[in-house]
Protein backbone atom coordinates (compact mmCIF):
# COMPACT_ATOMS: atom_id res chain seq x y z
CA UNK A 1 0.00 0.00 0.00
CA UNK A 2 1.80 3.41 -1.07
CA UNK A 3 1.74 5.16 1.84
CA UNK A 4 0.97 9.61 1.35
CA UNK A 5 4.62 11.13 1.27
CA UNK A 6 4.85 9.03 -2.00
CA UNK A 7 3.08 11.18 -3.59
CA UNK A 8 5.68 14.04 -2.94
CA UNK A 9 8.94 12.16 -2.90
CA UNK A 10 11.71 11.91 -0.86
CA UNK A 11 14.95 14.17 -0.48
CA UNK A 12 18.01 15.17 1.52
CA UNK A 13 18.48 19.19 2.42
CA UNK A 14 21.99 19.52 3.83
CA UNK A 15 22.35 22.71 5.92
CA UNK A 16 25.73 24.58 5.71
CA UNK A 17 25.39 27.60 8.61
CA UNK A 18 28.19 30.03 8.01
CA UNK A 19 28.05 32.84 5.62
CA UNK A 20 31.17 35.52 5.24
CA UNK A 21 29.30 38.28 6.82
CA UNK A 22 25.28 38.67 7.89
CA UNK A 23 23.07 40.57 5.57
CA UNK A 24 20.74 42.85 7.47
CA UNK A 25 17.11 41.26 6.23
CA UNK A 26 18.29 37.46 6.71
CA UNK A 27 16.48 35.43 9.81
CA UNK A 28 17.96 31.98 8.31
CA UNK A 29 20.45 30.07 10.31
CA UNK A 30 23.15 31.71 9.48
CA UNK A 31 26.67 32.32 11.12
CA UNK A 32 30.20 34.15 10.72
CA UNK A 33 32.87 31.95 11.80
CA UNK A 34 37.05 32.79 11.66
CA UNK A 35 38.04 29.59 11.24
CA UNK A 36 35.37 26.47 9.78
CA UNK A 37 37.23 22.97 9.86
CA UNK A 38 35.54 21.19 6.99
CA UNK A 39 36.88 17.97 8.21
CA UNK A 40 35.38 18.37 11.27
CA UNK A 41 32.17 19.07 9.19
CA UNK A 42 33.19 16.63 7.06
CA UNK A 43 33.19 13.49 9.14
CA UNK A 44 29.49 15.16 11.19
CA UNK A 45 27.57 14.98 7.69
CA UNK A 46 28.85 11.84 7.07
CA UNK A 47 28.11 10.62 10.21
CA UNK A 48 24.50 11.82 10.20
CA UNK A 49 24.00 10.32 6.95
CA UNK A 50 24.61 6.91 8.15
CA UNK A 51 22.48 7.25 10.92
CA UNK A 52 19.37 8.26 9.01
CA UNK A 53 20.15 6.04 6.07
CA UNK A 54 19.20 3.20 8.56
CA UNK A 55 16.23 4.05 9.33
CA UNK A 56 15.20 4.69 5.49
CA UNK A 57 16.90 1.95 3.47
CA UNK A 58 15.46 0.93 0.34
CA UNK A 59 13.99 4.75 -0.38
CA UNK A 60 14.87 6.33 -4.02
CA UNK A 61 16.33 9.85 -3.74
CA UNK A 62 15.19 12.40 -6.23
CA UNK A 63 16.72 15.29 -4.51
CA UNK A 64 19.68 16.70 -2.77
CA UNK A 65 19.58 20.79 -1.62
CA UNK A 66 22.32 22.26 0.08
CA UNK A 67 20.79 24.97 1.46
CA UNK A 68 22.29 27.68 4.13
CA UNK A 69 23.98 29.83 5.17
CA UNK A 70 26.38 29.76 1.99
CA UNK A 71 27.07 26.63 0.82
CA UNK A 72 29.42 27.57 -2.06
CA UNK A 73 31.80 28.59 0.96
CA UNK A 74 31.87 24.26 1.45
CA UNK A 75 35.10 22.95 -0.28
CA UNK A 76 34.53 21.15 -3.19
CA UNK A 77 36.37 18.08 -1.84
CA UNK A 78 33.57 18.51 1.16
CA UNK A 79 30.58 18.29 -1.51
CA UNK A 80 31.78 15.07 -2.59
CA UNK A 81 32.30 13.28 0.00
CA UNK A 82 29.26 14.22 1.31
CA UNK A 83 27.56 13.15 -2.26
CA UNK A 84 29.55 9.55 -2.32
CA UNK A 85 28.08 8.49 0.98
CA UNK A 86 24.63 9.95 -0.77
CA UNK A 87 25.00 7.63 -3.24
CA UNK A 88 26.52 4.62 -1.11
CA UNK A 89 23.59 5.14 1.38
CA UNK A 90 20.08 5.03 -0.91
CA UNK A 91 19.38 4.97 -4.42
CA UNK A 92 19.14 7.85 -6.85
CA UNK A 93 16.79 8.43 -8.90
CA UNK A 94 18.13 8.71 -12.23
CA UNK A 95 16.80 12.19 -13.21
CA UNK A 96 18.46 13.34 -9.29
CA UNK A 97 18.28 16.91 -9.00
CA UNK A 98 21.48 18.09 -6.74
CA UNK A 99 20.95 21.51 -6.14
CA UNK A 100 23.22 24.17 -4.22
CA UNK A 101 22.53 27.70 -3.06
CA UNK A 102 25.25 30.06 -3.63
CA UNK A 103 26.30 33.43 -3.66
CA UNK A 104 27.67 35.73 -6.40
CA UNK A 105 31.60 36.50 -5.04
CA UNK A 106 33.89 35.48 -7.31
CA UNK A 107 35.78 33.00 -4.63
CA UNK A 108 32.68 30.89 -4.72
CA UNK A 109 32.11 31.33 -8.60
CA UNK A 110 35.75 30.09 -9.00
CA UNK A 111 34.87 26.87 -7.41
CA UNK A 112 31.59 25.69 -9.84
CA UNK A 113 33.63 23.60 -12.01
CA UNK A 114 34.33 21.30 -8.29
CA UNK A 115 30.50 21.12 -7.48
CA UNK A 116 29.96 19.91 -11.00
CA UNK A 117 32.74 17.46 -10.42
CA UNK A 118 31.39 16.42 -7.43
CA UNK A 119 28.07 15.68 -8.76
CA UNK A 120 26.17 18.93 -8.04
CA UNK A 121 23.45 19.33 -11.12
CA UNK A 122 21.42 22.82 -10.16
CA UNK A 123 22.81 25.99 -9.26
CA UNK A 124 20.87 28.63 -7.02
CA UNK A 125 22.04 32.01 -6.90
CA UNK A 126 21.12 34.83 -4.55
CA UNK A 127 21.51 37.84 -6.89
CA UNK A 128 18.93 39.95 -5.01
CA UNK A 129 19.22 42.82 -6.67
CA UNK A 130 20.20 44.12 -10.61
CA UNK A 131 20.64 47.64 -8.65
CA UNK A 132 24.57 48.29 -7.18
CA UNK A 133 22.94 51.13 -5.05
CA UNK A 134 20.14 48.46 -3.75
CA UNK A 135 23.12 45.62 -2.75
CA UNK A 136 24.55 47.48 -0.86
CA UNK A 137 21.44 48.65 1.34
CA UNK A 138 20.60 44.96 1.63
CA UNK A 139 24.22 44.80 3.04
CA UNK A 140 25.29 42.41 0.28
CA UNK A 141 28.87 42.04 -0.60
CA UNK A 142 29.08 42.06 -4.20
CA UNK A 143 28.48 44.03 -7.57
CA UNK A 144 25.70 43.28 -10.04
CA UNK A 145 28.58 42.70 -12.47
CA UNK A 146 29.57 40.36 -9.90
CA UNK A 147 26.41 38.77 -9.68
CA UNK A 148 26.18 38.73 -13.18
CA UNK A 149 29.33 36.60 -13.79
CA UNK A 150 28.54 34.55 -11.54
CA UNK A 151 25.51 33.84 -13.46
CA UNK A 152 27.43 33.72 -16.59
CA UNK A 153 29.83 31.33 -15.30
CA UNK A 154 27.40 29.04 -13.79
CA UNK A 155 25.38 28.93 -17.29
CA UNK A 156 28.55 27.58 -18.54
CA UNK A 157 29.31 25.16 -16.15
CA UNK A 158 25.21 23.84 -14.77
CA UNK A 159 22.16 22.69 -17.28
CA UNK A 160 20.07 24.62 -14.31
CA UNK A 161 20.38 27.78 -12.84
CA UNK A 162 18.00 29.35 -10.98
CA UNK A 163 18.38 33.20 -9.16
CA UNK A 164 17.12 34.73 -6.03
CA UNK A 165 15.91 38.49 -6.50
CA UNK A 166 13.97 40.58 -3.73
CA UNK A 167 12.03 43.18 -4.76
CA UNK A 168 9.69 45.86 -2.58
CA UNK A 169 12.60 47.03 -1.33
CA UNK A 170 13.42 50.60 0.44
CA UNK A 171 12.58 53.40 -2.44
CA UNK A 172 11.26 50.95 -4.78
CA UNK A 173 8.68 51.96 -7.00
CA UNK A 174 6.50 49.31 -8.86
CA UNK A 175 7.56 51.10 -12.59
CA UNK A 176 11.59 50.37 -10.98
CA UNK A 177 10.99 47.29 -10.17
CA UNK A 178 9.25 46.33 -13.96
CA UNK A 179 11.91 47.54 -15.16
CA UNK A 180 14.62 45.85 -13.26
CA UNK A 181 12.29 42.49 -13.86
CA UNK A 182 12.26 43.01 -17.28
CA UNK A 183 16.33 43.05 -17.37
CA UNK A 184 16.23 39.80 -15.26
CA UNK A 185 14.07 37.92 -17.98
CA UNK A 186 16.19 39.75 -20.69
CA UNK A 187 19.00 37.00 -18.56
CA UNK A 188 16.32 34.31 -20.00
CA UNK A 189 17.10 32.36 -17.12
CA UNK A 190 14.68 28.87 -16.71
CA UNK A 191 14.15 29.15 -13.10
CA UNK A 192 13.80 32.61 -10.92
CA UNK A 193 12.68 32.81 -6.49
CA UNK A 194 11.24 36.42 -6.71
CA UNK A 195 10.37 37.50 -3.05
CA UNK A 196 9.58 40.27 -1.37
CA UNK A 197 11.14 41.65 1.26
CA UNK A 198 9.80 40.39 4.61
CA UNK A 199 11.06 42.50 8.12
CA UNK A 200 11.74 39.67 10.23
CA UNK A 201 12.37 40.24 14.19
CA UNK A 202 15.82 39.75 15.60
CA UNK A 203 17.16 40.96 12.21
CA UNK A 204 19.04 44.39 11.77
CA UNK A 205 16.21 45.38 9.61
CA UNK A 206 13.97 44.29 12.46
CA UNK A 207 15.62 46.49 15.00
CA UNK A 208 15.73 49.49 11.86
CA UNK A 209 12.20 48.91 11.43
CA UNK A 210 10.65 48.97 14.81
CA UNK A 211 12.32 52.33 15.64
CA UNK A 212 10.98 54.07 12.63
CA UNK A 213 14.47 54.02 10.57
CA UNK A 214 13.62 52.41 7.96
CA UNK A 215 12.54 53.94 5.96
CA UNK A 216 10.83 54.54 2.22
CA UNK A 217 9.25 50.70 2.21
CA UNK A 218 5.83 50.07 -0.11
CA UNK A 219 3.08 49.57 1.80
CA UNK A 220 0.69 46.42 1.36
CA UNK A 221 -1.12 48.11 -1.31
CA UNK A 222 1.88 48.63 -3.23
CA UNK A 223 3.76 45.50 -2.62
CA UNK A 224 0.33 43.32 -3.55
CA UNK A 225 0.26 45.31 -6.97
CA UNK A 226 4.40 44.49 -7.40
CA UNK A 227 3.56 40.68 -6.45
CA UNK A 228 0.74 40.84 -9.20
CA UNK A 229 2.78 42.61 -11.95
CA UNK A 230 5.28 40.25 -11.58
CA UNK A 231 3.09 37.15 -12.19
CA UNK A 232 2.08 38.75 -15.26
CA UNK A 233 5.66 39.51 -16.37
CA UNK A 234 6.58 36.30 -16.06
CA UNK A 235 3.68 34.15 -17.26
CA UNK A 236 4.31 36.78 -20.10
CA UNK A 237 7.63 35.83 -20.37
CA UNK A 238 7.19 32.27 -20.46
CA UNK A 239 8.25 31.56 -16.75
CA UNK A 240 4.79 31.19 -15.09
CA UNK A 241 4.61 31.02 -10.83
CA UNK A 242 4.61 27.07 -10.14
CA UNK A 243 4.41 28.69 -6.45
CA UNK A 244 4.24 31.64 -4.83
CA UNK A 245 7.52 33.17 -5.37
CA UNK A 246 8.66 30.30 -8.11
CA UNK A 247 8.78 31.08 -11.33
CA UNK A 248 10.02 28.37 -14.34
CA UNK A 249 9.96 27.56 -17.67
CA UNK A 250 7.99 24.19 -17.77
CA UNK A 251 9.94 21.07 -16.85
CA UNK A 252 12.44 23.67 -14.33
CA UNK A 253 10.69 23.53 -11.26
CA UNK A 254 13.02 22.91 -8.56
CA UNK A 255 12.06 19.37 -8.10
CA UNK A 256 13.55 19.81 -3.99
CA UNK A 257 11.35 22.84 -3.25
CA UNK A 258 8.26 20.73 -5.07
CA UNK A 259 8.71 17.70 -2.52
CA UNK A 260 8.54 20.29 0.86
CA UNK A 261 5.05 21.79 -1.20
CA UNK A 262 3.43 18.14 -1.95
CA UNK A 263 4.60 17.18 1.25
CA UNK A 264 6.87 14.40 0.45
CA UNK A 265 9.43 13.15 3.19
CA UNK A 266 12.61 14.83 3.85
CA UNK A 267 15.81 14.36 5.73
CA UNK A 268 16.92 17.54 7.37
CA UNK A 269 20.66 17.47 8.14
CA UNK A 270 22.49 19.71 10.27
CA UNK A 271 22.34 22.84 12.29
CA UNK A 272 18.97 23.99 12.43
CA UNK A 273 17.49 21.68 9.87
CA UNK A 274 13.96 20.46 9.52
CA UNK A 275 12.84 17.17 8.18
CA UNK A 276 9.84 14.94 7.57
CA UNK A 277 10.11 11.57 7.98
CA UNK A 278 7.27 8.54 8.11
CA UNK A 279 8.67 5.59 9.94
CA UNK A 280 5.75 2.59 10.46
CA UNK A 281 3.37 4.89 8.87
CA UNK A 282 3.77 7.66 11.86
CA UNK A 283 5.03 10.77 10.23
CA UNK A 284 7.19 12.86 12.37
CA UNK A 285 9.10 16.49 12.27
CA UNK A 286 12.12 16.62 13.26
CA UNK A 287 14.51 19.51 14.05
CA UNK A 288 18.42 19.67 14.71
CA UNK A 289 19.86 22.41 17.85
CA UNK A 290 20.35 25.80 15.73
CA UNK A 291 23.78 26.57 16.94
CA UNK A 292 26.37 25.39 14.89
CA UNK A 293 28.89 24.30 17.77
CA UNK A 294 26.50 22.79 19.77
CA UNK A 295 25.42 20.95 16.68
CA UNK A 296 28.82 19.12 15.80
CA UNK A 297 28.72 18.44 19.65
CA UNK A 298 25.94 16.49 19.40
CA UNK A 299 26.98 14.22 16.77
CA UNK A 300 30.29 13.93 17.69
CA UNK A 301 29.16 12.82 20.63
CA UNK A 302 27.06 10.48 19.06
CA UNK A 303 23.49 11.44 20.55
CA UNK A 304 21.66 12.84 17.37
CA UNK A 305 19.36 9.85 17.10
CA UNK A 306 17.80 10.81 20.72
CA UNK A 307 17.25 14.30 19.73
CA UNK A 308 13.60 14.94 20.34
CA UNK A 309 10.78 14.37 17.10
CA UNK A 310 7.64 15.36 17.48
CA UNK A 311 4.78 13.01 16.09
CA UNK A 312 2.70 14.89 13.46
CA UNK A 313 -1.16 14.35 14.88
CA UNK A 314 -4.01 14.09 12.07
CA UNK A 315 -4.94 17.90 12.22
CA UNK A 316 -1.19 18.64 12.02
CA UNK A 317 -0.82 16.98 8.67
CA UNK A 318 -3.86 17.82 7.29
CA UNK A 319 -3.25 21.88 8.31
CA UNK A 320 0.54 21.29 6.53
CA UNK A 321 -0.78 19.75 3.45
CA UNK A 322 -3.45 22.54 2.72
CA UNK A 323 -0.79 25.41 3.71
CA UNK A 324 1.33 24.00 1.23
CA UNK A 325 -0.64 23.11 -1.42
CA UNK A 326 -2.17 25.82 -1.74
CA UNK A 327 1.09 27.62 -2.89
CA UNK A 328 1.29 25.77 -5.91
CA UNK A 329 -0.29 26.60 -9.04
CA UNK A 330 -1.29 23.00 -9.34
CA UNK A 331 -3.36 23.01 -6.00
CA UNK A 332 -4.42 20.73 -3.65
CA UNK A 333 -5.62 17.86 -5.08
CA UNK A 334 -9.25 17.16 -2.58
CA UNK A 335 -9.23 13.33 -2.72
CA UNK A 336 -5.93 13.22 -0.52
CA UNK A 337 -7.24 16.18 1.48
CA UNK A 338 -9.70 13.86 2.20
CA UNK A 339 -7.65 10.43 3.09
CA UNK A 340 -5.38 12.75 5.56
CA UNK A 341 -8.09 14.39 7.22
CA UNK A 342 -11.12 12.16 6.94
CA UNK A 343 -13.20 14.85 6.15
CA UNK A 344 -14.20 17.35 2.98
CA UNK A 345 -13.88 21.14 3.13
CA UNK A 346 -17.29 23.19 3.89
CA UNK A 347 -18.78 23.21 0.35
CA UNK A 348 -20.42 26.85 1.49
CA UNK A 349 -17.26 28.25 2.05
CA UNK A 350 -15.60 26.78 -0.71
CA UNK A 351 -18.36 28.55 -3.19
CA UNK A 352 -17.89 31.78 -1.27
CA UNK A 353 -14.13 32.02 -2.03
CA UNK A 354 -15.10 31.09 -5.22
CA UNK A 355 -17.69 34.05 -5.74
CA UNK A 356 -14.68 35.76 -4.73
CA UNK A 357 -12.27 34.98 -7.09
CA UNK A 358 -10.11 33.80 -4.89
CA UNK A 359 -10.12 29.98 -5.69
CA UNK A 360 -11.51 27.49 -8.16
CA UNK A 361 -12.18 24.20 -8.72
CA UNK A 362 -10.67 22.03 -11.61
CA UNK A 363 -11.42 18.24 -11.61
CA UNK A 364 -10.30 17.06 -8.70
CA UNK A 365 -7.60 19.93 -7.50
CA UNK A 366 -8.69 23.31 -5.15
CA UNK A 367 -6.30 25.96 -6.86
CA UNK A 368 -5.61 29.46 -5.66
CA UNK A 369 -5.87 32.47 -7.99
CA UNK A 370 -2.75 35.25 -7.80
CA UNK A 371 -4.95 36.88 -5.75
CA UNK A 372 -5.62 34.02 -3.41
CA UNK A 373 -1.93 33.09 -3.06
CA UNK A 374 -1.65 36.86 -1.52
CA UNK A 375 -4.70 35.91 1.35
CA UNK A 376 -3.51 32.39 1.76
CA UNK A 377 -3.79 33.01 5.63
CA UNK A 378 -7.09 34.26 5.16
CA UNK A 379 -8.44 31.50 3.27
CA UNK A 380 -6.73 28.49 5.41
CA UNK A 381 -8.66 30.17 8.40
CA UNK A 382 -11.89 30.24 6.46
CA UNK A 383 -11.10 26.64 5.35
CA UNK A 384 -9.75 25.16 8.37
CA UNK A 385 -12.64 25.53 10.99
C1 LIG B 1 18.64 30.74 2.42
S1 LIG B 1 18.70 32.29 1.65
C2 LIG B 1 20.36 32.14 1.18
C3 LIG B 1 20.98 32.14 -0.11
C4 LIG B 1 22.39 32.67 -0.15
N1 LIG B 1 23.07 32.57 1.09
C5 LIG B 1 22.38 34.12 -0.53
O1 LIG B 1 22.17 34.95 0.34
O2 LIG B 1 22.61 34.43 -1.69
C6 LIG B 1 17.64 32.07 0.29
C7 LIG B 1 16.97 33.32 -0.23
O3 LIG B 1 16.02 33.82 0.64
C8 LIG B 1 15.77 35.17 0.31
N2 LIG B 1 15.59 35.92 1.56
C9 LIG B 1 16.29 35.78 2.69
N3 LIG B 1 15.81 36.63 3.63
C10 LIG B 1 14.77 37.32 3.07
C11 LIG B 1 13.88 38.34 3.52
N4 LIG B 1 13.95 38.83 4.76
N5 LIG B 1 12.93 38.78 2.66
C12 LIG B 1 12.84 38.28 1.43
N6 LIG B 1 13.67 37.34 0.94
C13 LIG B 1 14.63 36.86 1.75
C14 LIG B 1 16.95 35.65 -0.49
O4 LIG B 1 16.55 35.92 -1.81
C15 LIG B 1 17.89 34.48 -0.46
O5 LIG B 1 18.62 34.34 -1.64
S1 LIG C 1 20.99 36.12 2.90
FE1 LIG C 1 22.40 34.45 2.45
S2 LIG C 1 24.44 35.39 2.65
FE2 LIG C 1 23.04 36.75 3.66
S3 LIG C 1 23.12 36.12 5.81
FE3 LIG C 1 21.36 35.08 4.86
S4 LIG C 1 22.12 33.13 4.25
FE4 LIG C 1 23.92 34.45 4.62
Amino acid sequence: MTEDWQSGGFGLYLHWPFCQSKCPYCDFNSHVAAHIDQNRWKSAYLAEIARVGAETQGRVLTSVFFGGGTPSLMDPDLVAAILEKVHKTWTLANDVEITMEANPGSVEAGRFSGYRDAGVNRISIGMQALRDEDLRRLGRMHSVAEGKAAYAIARATFDRVSFDLIYARQDQTPNAWRAELTEALAMNPTHLSLYQLTIEDGTVFGARHSLGQLKGLPDEDISSDMYLMTQDMCEAAGLPAYEVSNHAKSGQESRHNLIYWRMGDYVGLGPGAHGRLTLNRQRWATEAPKQPGAWLQMVEAGLAGEAPRIASTRDDHTMEYLLMSLRLAEGSDMARFRAISGYDLPEAKLRDLETSGLVRRDGGQLITSAEGRLLLNAILRDLLV
